[in-house]
């Protein structure tokens, strides 16, 4: 039996009077890749925040290996945060640091390392995500997809269990995109990462998922492999991932 690093359950959030999550239910299981999709603003983003108490959901758990995450305080979902890095959609980057200190940051945060292991440490993260010579510039010099390259450095500094990717390839030119696919599958096939990722990108999502969920109406439509989504008859998933565009309230 595979060992469920979340189990989220019934989780749901509105805002004011706009109900994003509604009932939302799904299992993680160590070392898998669970793709998100779903059209804009239908709660993809929303869903990751909830994962590592970036935000507290209005009803429901998310069990993160045998806690839940929802009633920690901020000093309690520390540890957790240094386990479940997360790739922001729009970088996050400190845009008054360079891009040394962008990385060394979470190190400097959550371990004891000296300069010269945190030095080896960043470079080695940039060199994971293809890029070099860049220590020294600031955020603001950089293209946004060596930007969202950094931040993903960033994101892996501390070796984390689960990563969290929100729309880690949008912006990026198409080569960029399929070395940041085969280095979520990479990280998933050698280091065991679970991971989640929000994407509209459907080469990628085929590429890295090993199940697919289609969120709509604050939940699951559809949860499954591909070979499932693929095989289902229901019209709204196979317009969505045909990329056809729907007749009004025809669903
Ligand atoms: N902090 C917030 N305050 C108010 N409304 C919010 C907040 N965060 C999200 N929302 C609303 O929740 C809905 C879902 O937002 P979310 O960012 O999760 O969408 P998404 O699925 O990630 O979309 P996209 O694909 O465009 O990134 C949107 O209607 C958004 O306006
Ligand atoms: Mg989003």
């Amino acid at each position: 039996m595979a060992e469920m690093v979340y189990r989220v359950r019934g989780l749901c959030k509105a805002y004011g009077p706009r109900r994003v999550l509604d009932g939302l239910d799904f299992e993680l299981a160590r070392g898998e890749c669970l793709v998100i999709l779903g059209r804009s603003g239908c709660g993809k983003s929303v869903t990751l925040r909830q994962l590592n108490g970036l935000e507290q959901p209005d009803a429901g758990e998310v069990i993160f290996d045998g806690t839940d995450v929802t009633r920690l305080s901020e000093r309690e979902l520390y540890p957790v945060r240094r386990r479940v890095a997360m790739l922001f959609q729009g970088g996050a980057l400190f845009d008054s640091m360079t891009v040394y200190e962008n990385i060394a940051f979470p190190l400097r945060e959550h371990t004891g390392m000296d300069e010269e292991q945190i030095a080896d440490t960043v470079r080695r993260k940039l060199a994971m995500v293809r890029l070099r010579d860049v220590e020294d510039k600031m955020p603001s010099a950089l293209s946004g997809g060596m930007k969202k390259r950094v931040a993903l450095a960033r994101s892996l500094a501390l070796d984390p269990e689960v990563m969290l990717y929100d729309e880690p390839t949008t912006g990026l030119d198409p080569v960029t995109s399929a070395a940041i696919g085969r280095l979520i599958a990479d990280m998933q096939e050698r280091l065991g990462v679970t991971s989640l990722v929000v994407t509209h990108d459907l080469a990628l999502a085929r590429t890295v998922g090993d199940r697919l969920g289609f969120l709509d109406g604050g939940r699951f439509r559809f949860l499954g492999t591909w070979a499932e989504a693929d095989a289902s008859d229901d019209r709204v998933l196979s317009n969505f991932l045909h990329g056809v565009a729907e007749v009004e309230d025809a669903a």
